[in-house]
């Protein structure tokens, strides 16, 4: 199959949802990264996300809504807390995870007792899943283990040729997955994302923020040590590294693009040190950096506030296990 891209339409959206409806594949904007989206009630459609992601079956998906009612569908009891965080912040980059309903197929959940759901903000996202009828399993239409799509061409590299449709809605405005905030028990945050965790405590209290697990069964697959990687081996910049002769490094500054030897390119994330901005343009960067023909990248740290701990988080998983030269 070859790549179909078609840029936003009313007609786009309405054949998109056609697919959908079929069991189909559609990627598609959200304000965060572009998703992968299935029915969420169609078993075989949601199994097709998994191979094409090569995903493992232990790693839930999110369900994407546009309205409550589709909510009251997948969830089976929606509390005080999720119901005040949905009222102030959705549309928007919050998952919650929730107890599941009967309606939502085990694949969805990888036979979780809990179902995870946003409702996003971007508006083709919306108008999707309004002309599927459906709620939408979507995870980031990447694969497994790779830089998410922040742009539609990331989605045609990496997935292209096996999916039914790719909407361009252009850029990811915040270009940072949804944050994931599991609200079962003690309300906690199992990824920073989007909305940065300073907001929620403002509005429900103190959240506790899960610990990367590393070496026993993940609680949230997103939290599994190495993801969301470049292919070339990235390292967090401490100090001054020690680059070997003949040894290709880039950098990805925080604000300073000026050429620094001895890395070859040099690209910044914010030259204002705009948090927002940096996480916006965070995957990009280092998709651009990836395709450099690079031995190494480095990355500065940013400061850890806001979206700054989601820039972290992405940015030591990214860092993974692999040994740089
Ligand atoms: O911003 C986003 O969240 C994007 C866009 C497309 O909406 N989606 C996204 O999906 O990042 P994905 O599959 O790449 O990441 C979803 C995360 C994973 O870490 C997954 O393990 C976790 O959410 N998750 C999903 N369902 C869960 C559940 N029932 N319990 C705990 N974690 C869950
Ligand atoms: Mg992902």
């Amino acid at each position: 199959m070859r790549a179909r891209i078609l840029r936003y339409s009313r007609e786009a959206v309405r054949e998109a949802g056609q697919i959908i409806k079929r069991g189909g594949l559609v990627a598609f904007p959200t304000e965060t990264v572009y998703g992968l989206g299935a029915s969420a009630f169609n078993p075989n459609a949601v199994a097709r996300i998994f191979e094409v992601k090569r995903r493992p079956r232990f790693d839930p998906i999110i369900v994407h809504v546009a309205s409550l009612r589709e909510v009251e569908r997948v969830c089976l009891r929606i509390g005080r807390d999720a119901r005040i965080l949905m009222e102030e912040f959705w549309p928007g980059p919050l998952t919650l995870v929730l107890p599941k309903s009967d309606a939502v197929p085990d694949i969805v959940t990888a036979g979780l007792e809990t179902v995870a759901v946003r409702m996003p903000s971007h508006p083709v996202a919306l108008e999707l899943i309004r002309e599927a009828e459906t709620p939408i399993a979507a995870p980031s239409a990447n694969l497994f283990g790779r830089l998410s799509p922040t742009t539609a061409d990331h989605v045609k590299e990496q997935i292209g040729d096996e999916i039914d449709l790719i909407i361009d809605g252009g850029r990811c405005p915040i270009g940072v997955e949804s944050t994931v905030l599991d609200l079962t028990g003690e309300p906690t945050v199992l990824r920073p994302g989007g909305l940065p965790i300073e907001e929620i405590e403002k509005i429900i209290g103190r959240v506790k923020v899960s610990p990367v697990s590393r070496g026993r069964a993940p609680l949230s697959p997103g939290q599994l040590p190495r993801h969301y990687s470049p292919q070339t081996p990235t390292r967090i910049l401490q100090g001054e590294p020690e680059i070997p002769e003949g040894t290709r490094a880039g950098l990805l500054a925080f604000t300073r693009s000026e050429a620094r030897p001895p890395f070859e390119v040099v690209k910044a994330l914010s030259p204002t040190g705009d948090l927002r901005e940096a996480a916006a343009n965070l995957f990009s960067l280092l998709h651009e950096l990836d395709k450099a023909g690079l031995d190494v990248i480095y990355v500065e740290p940013v400061p850890e506030v806001g979206l700054g701990r989601a820039i972290m988080d992405r940015l030591r998983k990214a860092e993974g296990l692999g040994k740089a030269p």
